[in-house]
C-alpha cells in the first residue's frame, strides 16, 4: 500500500474524505440510467431491483451503456421479471439480443434465470460466493451486483474504475500487473454506509468527469486529491505494457437473394464465437494465407458476383471477409437452411458482422429496413 493510500485509510467505520466528496458529487450528478429506476422511480435509499441490477451487469459485460440502454429497456418491458425470463424461448432471446455482441452471455440468461426460479425461489441470492455460483456471473458481476442491488460493501473494479484509482494514487505499475494494488485501494476506499452508490459513483466519475482522453479535472469532485493530476498528466495514467498486434483472419460469406428478396440463412453451431445466432453461408474464419476466399468456396452452385470486402473486430481476431452475392429465383432452401423475408429479417438473430456483409451485397438494406 503506497504512503498515500495509508493516509487515506479509514478509522474503523469511518468513511474516508474522498469516499464523502464522491458521494456528495454523486447525489447531485449521478447518471439516469434505466437500470437505476424500476418500471417508476425509487424513493431515495431505496435499492433497485435485483433483476434489473443483474440484467443490467450482464449486458454491460464489455459493452457500453450507450448500446444497453435501448436492449435493455426492450428485455425488461418484454419480461419483466426473473420468473419470465426464465420461461422465454431460447431463440426469442437470442433474437432479442442480435447485435449486442459476446452471445455466451445471452445464452447463459435463460439458464441463469431458471436456477434462480427453481433453486432460490425466484430470488436473486445477496452474498458474492453464492452469486458467483450463477452462470454468466463472473467475479466482477458477482461483486457489482451485490454492492448495487444488495448494499454489500464489495469492491467493484471495472475499467472505468481502474482508471480513477491509478490517477488517484499515480500508480506507476502498469495494468494488468497493477490490477491487485487498485483492488486494495477500492476495498479501502470502499466505505460501510451506501457502498452501492459508492461503486456507481466510481463507474460514473470515470465514465463522464476522468475519462480515457481529455478529463475534465476543473469539475472533478476528487481534484484535491488526485496525485497524478497534481503532476499535470492524468492522462498518462494507466499506465500500460505495449499491446500485442491483433491476428488477421479472412473468410467468404455468400449472400443468396431469392426473386422476393428474401436472403438464405442458417444457425451457426452451438458452441464457439457467435454459437446459435444466424449467419449467411460462409467459409470457416482462418489465419492461413491461402485461405479460400473466392466464389469457388459457395456451398451450392449460383452465379456468385463478388460485391465488396467487409472488416470486423472481435476480441481475439480482426476479419476480413469477401463478401458474395447471387440472384438464385426461387431456389429451395437446402436441408438447415432457411429463408429470412426482407421484411422480417430484423427477427433474426443475426450479429453485426453478419449485419454488414448482407449490407455488402444488398446496399443500403440496413437505412431501408428495419435491421
Ligand atoms: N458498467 C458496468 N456496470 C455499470 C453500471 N451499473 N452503471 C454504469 N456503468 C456500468
Amino acid at each position: 500500500m503506497s504512503l498515500r493510500q495509508q493516509s487515506r485509510k479509514t478509522i474503523a467505520g469511518e468513511q474516508s474524505p474522498v469516499a464523502a466528496k464522491l458521494l456528495t458529487w454523486y447525489d447531485r450528478h449521478h447518471r439516469e440510467l434505466p437500470w437505476r429506476t424500476g418500471p417508476a422511480a425509487l424513493a431515495r435509499g431505496e435499492r433497485p431491483d435485483p433483476y434489473r441490477v443483474w440484467l443490467s451487469e450482464i449486458m454491460l459485460q464489455q459493452t457500453t451503456v450507450e448500446a444497453v440502454k435501448p436492449y435493455f429497456r426492450v428485455f425488461v418491458e418484454r419480461w419483466p421479471d426473473i420468473a419470465a425470463l426464465a420461461a422465454a424461448d431460447a431463440d426469442e432471446i437470442m433474437k432479442a439480443w442480435a447485435g449486442l455482441g459476446y452471445y455466451s452471455r445471452a445464452r447463459n440468461l435463460k439458464k441463469c434465470a431458471q436456477i434462480v426460479v427453481s433453486e432460490h425461489s425466484a430470488r436473486f441470492p445477496d452474498t458474492i460466493e453464492d452469486l458467483s455460483k450463477l452462470p454468466g456471473v463472473g467475479p466482477y458481476t458477482a461483486a457489482a451486483i451485490a454492492a448495487i442491488a444488495f448494499d454489500r460493501p464489495a469492491a467493484v473494479v471495472d475499467g472505468n474504475v481502474e482508471r480513477v484509482i491509478s490517477r488517484l494514487d499515480a500508480v506507476e505499475t502498469p495494468l494488468p500487473a497493477a490490477k491487485p494494488l487498485i483492488r486494495a485501494a477500492v476495498e479501502n476506499l470502499t466505505p460501510s454506509e451506501r457502498p452501492g452508490d459508492f461503486a456507481q459513483a466510481m463507474m460514473d466519475l470515470g465514465a463522464t468527469i476522468c475519462t480515457p482522453k481529455r478529463p475534465s479535472c476543473m469539475i472533478c469532485p476528487l481534484n484535491d486529491d488526485c496525485m497524478a493530476l497534481s503532476q499535470s498528466d492524468p492522462e498518462r495514467f494507466p499506465a500500460r505494457e505495449a499491446k500485442a498486434a491483433r491476428p488477421q483472419r479472412v473468410g467468404a460469406a455468400f449472400v443468396a437473394v431469392r426473386n422476393d428478396g428474401a436472403v438464405l440463412l442458417r444457425k451457426r453451431v452451438e458452441n464457439g464465437l457467435l454459437g446459435g445466432m444466424a449467419e449467411v453461408p460462409g467459409t470457416d474464419w482462418t489465419a492461413r494465407r491461402d485461405g479460400q476466399t473466392d466464389a469457388a468456396a459457395a456451398p451450392f452452385l449460383a452465379e456468385w458476383r463478388f460485391s465488396g470486402r467487409i472488416q470486423h473486430v472481435f476480441t481475439h481476431f480482426a476479419l476480413d471477409l469477401a463478401v458474395f452475392r447471387a440472384d438464385v429465383g426461387d431456389y429451395k432452401a437446402p436441408a438447415d437452411y432457411w429463408w429470412a423475408p426482407l421484411d422480417a429479417i430484423h427477427n433474426e438473430a443475426l450479429p453485426t458482422v453478419m449485419k454488414k456483409a448482407i449490407e455488402a451485397a444488398i446496399p443500403g438494406i440496413t437505412k431501408r429496413r428495419k435491421f
